[in-house]
C-alpha cells in the first residue's frame, strides 16, 4: 500500500468507501476489508452507518492508531447549534474518542462558510479530529475556506478518468492541499471503456485497477472506492504492482473531455468551469 504524506497527516492511498452500505453491511464489508489489508476507511453522517463502521473497527483486534478513519458533517447540520452535537453523535456511534478526518460533507448556501469553518477548526482544537477538510468545494468556495485560515488537509471530490478536474486539481497543488477521489470508477462506469480495458490488459489487470491506478499516481490524490462484495476488496487494493506509462497516461488524460459526472444533487454548489 503507498502512503500519501500530506502537511502532517500520513494517509493510504486507498480506502474503503462506504456510500449506500446499510449499517449492518457496512461493519461486514469493513471487517472485511481490515482483513484484507485496508487501513484507511470513509464513512458520513449521512450514510446511516457509521455504527457499522465503528464496531468493525472496534472488533478488528488491531489498534486504533492504525486505522485511518473518515467521518463528513451532514449539510443539515453545520450550523453553530447543530455542528458540535453532531460531531459527538458521530463519534459515538463509531465508538471512538476521535476521527482522523473529519470534513464538511457539502456546503449549504445557507450557512456561511466562515461560520462551519469556525466549528470545523474548534472540533479540532477539542481533539475530536486529528484533521480537518472538506468536501465539494470548488475554487470559489475554496478561496473563502482559506481565507479563515483553515489548515486544512483534503477537499474530498468527484473524480476518475471520465471527469473533468483540471481546474480544481491545479488549484489544490498550488496550495498544498490532497484530492481524494471519491465515485473514484464513476460508481461503475469506467467498466466496458475501451481504452482503460486495452490499457489493462498488457498489465493484466481491469478497468477498475487502471481507473484506481491512473488517480494513486497523480501528486497528492487519494482514493476511496466502494464494493458491497468481500472478492472485489482485494482487486481493488491489487493496484501497486504495476505503473502506468507516459503514454497510457496521456490516453487516459483524454478521456475526460466528455465531462462525465455522476454525482449531481439539486444542492450541489456551482462547480469549476472546464478549462
Ligand atoms: N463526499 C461525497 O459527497 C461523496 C459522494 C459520493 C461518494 N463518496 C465516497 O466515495 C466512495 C466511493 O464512491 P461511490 O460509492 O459513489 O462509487 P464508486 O466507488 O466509484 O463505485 C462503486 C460501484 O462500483 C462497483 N465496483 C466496485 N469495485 C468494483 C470492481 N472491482 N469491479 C466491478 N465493479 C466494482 C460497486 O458495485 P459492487 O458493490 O457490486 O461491487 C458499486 O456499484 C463512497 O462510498 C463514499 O465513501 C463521497
Amino acid at each position: 500500500m503507498k502512503n500519501i504524506t500530506i502537511k502532517n497527516a500520513t494517509i493510504p492511498a486507498i480506502g474503503l468507501g462506504t456510500f449506500q452500505l446499510e449499517n449492518e453491511l457496512a461493519r461486514e464489508i469493513t471487517a472485511a476489508a481490515i482483513s484484507a489489508g485496508y487501513r484507511h476507511i470513509d464513512t458520513a453522517q449521512a450514510y446511516k452507518n457509521e455504527s457499522g463502521v465503528g464496531s468493525a473497527i472496534k472488533d478488528a483486534g488491531i489498534d486504533r492508531d492504525e486505522i485511518f478513519l473518515t467521518t463528513k458533517v451532514f449539510r443539515e447540520r453545520l450550523s453553530k447549534k447543530d455542528f458540535m452535537p453532531s460531531v459527538e453523535d458521530s463519534l459515538r456511534e463509531l465508538k471512538t474518542d476521535y476521527v482522523d478526518l473529519l470534513l464538511i460533507h457539502w456546503p449549504n448556501r445557507n450557512v456561511p462558510v466562515a461560520e462551519y469553518m469556525d466549528q470545523l477548526m474548534e472540533a479540532q482544537q477539542k481533539g475530536y479530529t486529528k484533521h480537518i477538510g472538506v468536501s465539494n468545494h470548488p475554487t470559489a468556495l475554496l478561496d473563502e475556506v482559506l481565507a479563515t485560515g483553515a489548515d486544512i488537509i483534503t477537499n474530498q471530490v468527484e473524480y476518475h478518468p471520465l471527469i473533468n478536474q483540471t481546474k480544481l486539481y491545479t488549484y489544490l497543488r498550488e496550495h498544498g492541499i490532497s484530492l481524494t477521489a471519491y465515485s473514484p470508477i464513476a460508481q461503475g462506469k469506467v467498466l466496458g471503456n475501451p481504452v482503460l480495458k486495452e490499457i489493462g490488459e498488457k498489465y493484466g489487470k481491469n478497468e477498475v485497477q487502471v481507473s484506481l491506478r491512473w488517480l494513486v499516481q497523480q501528486d497528492g490524490v487519494m482514493a476511496i472506492p466502494r464494493t458491497s462484495k468481500t472478492e472485489r476488496l482485494k482487486d481493488n487494493l491489487n493496484i501497486f504492482d504495476f505503473e502506468l506509462s507516459t503514454e497510457d497516461t496521456a490516453q487516459i488524460d483524454q478521456l475526460k473531455k466528455d465531462n462525465q459526472r455522476v454525482v449531481n444533487p439539486s444542492f450541489a454548489p456551482d462547480w469549476d468551469q472546464v478549462v
